[in-house]
């Protein structure tokens, strides 16, 4: 994923007792991302680099329980990306060479990548022009009799509706694999990711709702599923390396399966878990900042929040606009770089994946396969969205979105 990296901004300084901290100049850059650390962070970490015990272990064992418990599912399985949780996944549900597995045009290519690296197809589906989340009645359009899996994307943190998901792959006995990677606080009424499917992909890459740099997990009800994962994840050994180097434990351990080493290491455990119980309050933020922005930017011509439909909760963990240059009077690249000229970071999510040319050459995908997400490529961009952005930065971002456009809108 890109991120526009600018420079951070200056921390005020601690100085001496009761001195007036300086504002920050109205031109200090904002990054377009910050990850929401804080000193418990640093101590949860210093504390395992002192334990001596650096790999997956203990650290990891009670994230997984704690993660179990907040996504309310029977298990989390700990991998070092999301992109390992939907490989993992789409293995448990049997993909393989022959199959076909359904992706949205607009994601990450990690989402289709995995279906070939087990020898699958993927097969590009458009999405929702309000939404940009995969459109049940072209998914319908592109089943193949090869068809064997369907990944909704819970993009940008709004969760897909999945009873009409749910209804096909019934009737087409196809697997569901959430990517969940954007969605660790979204819900659908009161439904979270991973309920009543093969399971959920998160990711706590260093932009995600729980950023450890690199890190993901697979949150699931199947037992099977779970075990089966866990054991390729490390080398298809029996018993992993916490279990067997306890004094006294016996040492010997089997490989039972082909293997893979995808396990998260207790340095970073450490680092989730102390994120874990500011999650909500931290949704909540981004709900008000995407809010100030909603407000903001209301009857700017040709700039388009994304929609969040009733009964959805978003994580929003992005805030997209779409900019439809001919009511702006400006192309979504210029807004971005007269953006950054006034220090102001932004991102794209994303270019749809039908155009990448790894598929275009591998499978002959083209962008009149899925126009919605081909026109929403040149129209979408990410402002940034995290809670250490005050009201004033949010209000500071919006206003020059305003005055780029008003200078130009015809
Ligand atoms: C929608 C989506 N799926 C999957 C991934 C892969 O996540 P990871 O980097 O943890 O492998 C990303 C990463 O940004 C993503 O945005």
């Amino acid at each position: 994923m890109s991120t526009t990296l600018v420079p951070p901004r200056a921390e005020p300084q601690p100085g001496v007792a009761n001195a007036p901290i300086a504002p920050l100049p109205a031109t200090a850059p904002i990054a377009f991302h910050r990850a929401a650390l804080d000193e418990g962070d640093v101590a949860a970490v210093t504390a395992v680099l002192r334990s001596g015990w650096l790999t997956t272990g203990p650290r990891a064992q009670e994230f997984e329980k704690a993660l179990a418990a907040a996504m309310g599912r029977r298990h989390a399985l700990l991998l070092n990306s999301a992109t390992s949780a939907l490989f993992l996944a789409y293995k448990a549900a049997g993909v393989g060479p022959g199959d076909d597995v359904l992706v949205p045009a607009i994601t990450f290519m990690a989402t289709a990548e995995v279906a070939i690296h087990l020898g699958a197809r993927p097969v590009v589906v458009d999405v929702d022009p309000a939404t940009l989340l995969m459109d049940v009645g072209d998914l319908q359009k592109k089943l193949t009799r090869r068809a064997r899996l369907v990944a909704p994307v819970h993009y940008a943190g709004h969760p897909c509706a999945m009873a009409p998901l749910r209804e096909l792959a019934a009737a087409e006995r196809l697997a569901i694999v959430e990517d969940a990677a954007h969605c660790l606080t979204g819900r659908e009424g009161a439904r979270q990711p991973g309920e009543g499917t093969l399971g959920a992909a998160l990711s706590f890459y260093a932009t995600k709702e729980l950023a450890v740099g690199e890190g993901g997990a697979l949150v699931s009800d199947d037992d099977g599923v779970i075990e089966r994962a866990r054991r390729w994840s490390l080398h298809g050994i029996s018993k992993p390396a916490h279990a067997r180097m306890q004094i006294g434990a016996r040492a010997h351990y089997d490989v039972e399966d082909v293997g893979y080493k995808m396990n998260l290491p207790d340095v970073l455990a450490a680092l989730g878990l102390s994120q874990l119980p500011r999650m909500e309050a931290q949704r909540e933020r981004r709900e008000a900042i995407a809010r100030r922005y909603d407000a903001a930017l209301a009857g700017l011509p040709g700039v388009t929040p994304l929609a969040v439909r009733p009964g959805f909760t978003s994580a929003r963990h992005l805030y997209v606009v779409r900019i439809d240059a001919a009511a702006a009077g400006i192309e979504r690249d210029a807004l971005a770089a007269a953006l950054g000229a006034q220090g102001i970071g932004t991102s794209i999510h994303f270019l749809p994946i039908h155009e990448m040319t790894v598929l275009k050459t591998l499978y002959g995908t083209r962008a009149a396969d899925c126009p919605v997400a081909s026109r929403a490529g040149r129209e979408v961009l990410s402002l940034p969205i995290y809670p250490g952005l005050s009201d004033g930065d949010v209000d500071r971002i919006a206003a020059a979105v305003r005055a780029i456009v008003a200078e130009r809108a015809p």
